[in-house]
């Protein structure tokens, strides 16, 4: 179809590329919004339906979003652009681009002052101040950190800056070689502090909360979180993987790579769930503590374990490093478009698309604090913001992607750029991209908005 090749360079590798989309995918959607949103959503069946909206309804857009990257070979909005008038049908699709692009600003500026709690917790669990600490002082901890702005937008400046200094020097010199090292170093710490959570008390119990369905606790919101949580976690409907699909090199199996980030990314949700919620029940923690569980509980668990502050430390530093290496795929599909469509070099780009998830940033930092108490329809800035992209842009950017793979392009060609190997794989792919998903999303948005 388009180019064979990227300007913006290509993963050296497949593994390259299951490294970086798996960077992009494991993130604080993983460790520190799976733990709370299952708490607040009652546990297993909660669960349950994540599970069910990744393999349903994510793993086949990821393969739809990366092959149309792969097809276009530039950012999401011009190979939106491209692959339209390819196929020849209306340019208006472009628009899953733009939409995408907004979607990422707005996850960028308070995915940052998120990143930048962790930030602080690296030099709190450092300085030894969590040594001991009852459930009840680390809750008041990290309360003080909420209310202090200028903490917030200190961290939120150096983590935004650290975003865009990786998108400045590009995917390949920046991005390829941190994350080389840190994730495998992310599955190591976890494995450790799961050992830990299997020796206490409340490890049955955590286990249990995770894996019992009692649908009674399901609401149709918790529906419509739990699909909205699927996206966010694999980074879809905004152009984020589209963007690395666009540098993934062309020989390459689409569904097996996109299996296999699929299954590291839902392994990660797991396991922080698995090592927090023991932690909760232990310490008789409430798992419905909303944003602040995972700063609230593990505290406590690092204060009473031998070396806590050195596991701690680390910890939070690798959070922030799984923080990094998916917000680095939030400003890229910006950056990409400016350099390719405005011309300009990628160190303008990045300057400019962090300046303005930076100021946006302030909403989310002001709405812990000293705006708590302004709301829209009862939804503090933070939780509009949240809400409004994972639950309601990032699906309808891909209920827009799965109808465009599955109904706007000619088979033959989406056939030929899945290169699946085989035809029966390829043939339940397609019926999901064209039914299961589209029709997945648009009732469960649908009865979640009602
Ligand atoms: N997938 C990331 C996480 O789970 O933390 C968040 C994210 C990154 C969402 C990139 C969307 C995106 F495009």
């Amino acid at each position: 179809m388009a180019e064979q090749n990227s300007i913006h360079g290509l993963w050296r590798s497949r593994w390259l590329f299951i490294l970086a989309a798996t960077g992009s995918a494991v993130g604080l959607g993983n460790i520190w919004k799976f733990p709370y949103i299952t708490g607040e959503n009652g546990g297993g069946a909660f669960v349950l339906v994540y599970l069910l909206c990744i393999c349903l309804i994510g793993l086949p857009v990821m393969i739809a979003e990366v092959l149309l990257g792969r097809a276009g070979r530039q950012s999401p909005i011009n190979t939106m652009t491209a692959i339209a008038k390819d196929q020849q049908v209306s340019s208006a699709w472009a628009g899953i681009g733009w939409m995408g692009a907004m979607s990422g600003f707005l996850i960028l500026s308070f995915y940052s002052v998120i990143a930048g709690w962790a930030l602080d917790y690296v030099f709190n669990t450092a300085s030894g101040a969590f040594s001991g600490v009852t459930a009840q002082q680390s809750g008041e901890m990290f309360s003080s950190l909420l209310a202090s702005p200028l903490t917030l937008l200190f961290w939120h400046s150096v983590f935004m800056f650290l975003t865009m200094a990786v998108v400045a020097r590009g995917v390949n010199k920046g991005l390829e070689k941190a994350i080389q090292v840190l994730m495998p170093l992310l599955f190591i710490l976890l494995a450790v502090l799961l050992a830990y959570a299997y020796t206490l008390d409340g490890f049955g119990q955590g286990f249990d909360f995770l894996f019992s369905f009692d649908f009674s606790k399901l609401s149709s919101e918790s529906v419509i979180v739990a699909l909205g949580h699927a996206f966010f976690t694999l980074s879809l409907g905004m152009g984020a993987i589209m963007a690395y699909g666009a540098y993934m090199p062309g020989n390459v199996s689409i569904g097996k790579t996109v299996l296999m980030v699929g299954a590291l990314d839902t392994l990660v949700a797991l396991v922080a769930g698995l090592i927090i919620f023991p932690i909760v029940f232990t310490n008789g923690l409430e798992p419905s503590a909303g944003p602040g569980l995972l700063f609230q509980t593990l505290p406590v668990a690092f204060g009473q374990m031998p070396f806590g502050i050195v596991f701690g430390s680390l910890f939070f530093i690798l959070v922030a490093f799984a923080a990094w290496s998916s917000s680095i795929s939030l400003g890229e599909p910006v950056v990409a478009w400016a350099v390719e469509t405005l011309g300009m070099g990628r160190i303008k780009a990045a300057v400019i698309v962090g300046l303005v998830g930076w100021v946006l940033g302030i909403g989310t930092i002001l709405s812990f604090n000293l705006w708590s108490d302004v709301t829209l329809f009862g939804k503090t800035i933070f939780d509009t913001l949240d809400f409004l992209t994972a639950n309601i842009m990032l699906p309808l950017g891909g209920l827009l992607i799965a109808v465009f793979v599955g109904w706007k392009m000619r088979q033959n060609d989406v056939m030929a750029e899945a290169a699946m190997g085989n035809p029966l794989l390829f043939n339940i792919w397609h019926i999901t991209v064209k039914f299961i998903a589209p029709v997945g999303i648009a009732f469960v948005l649908y009865n979640g908005l009602k």
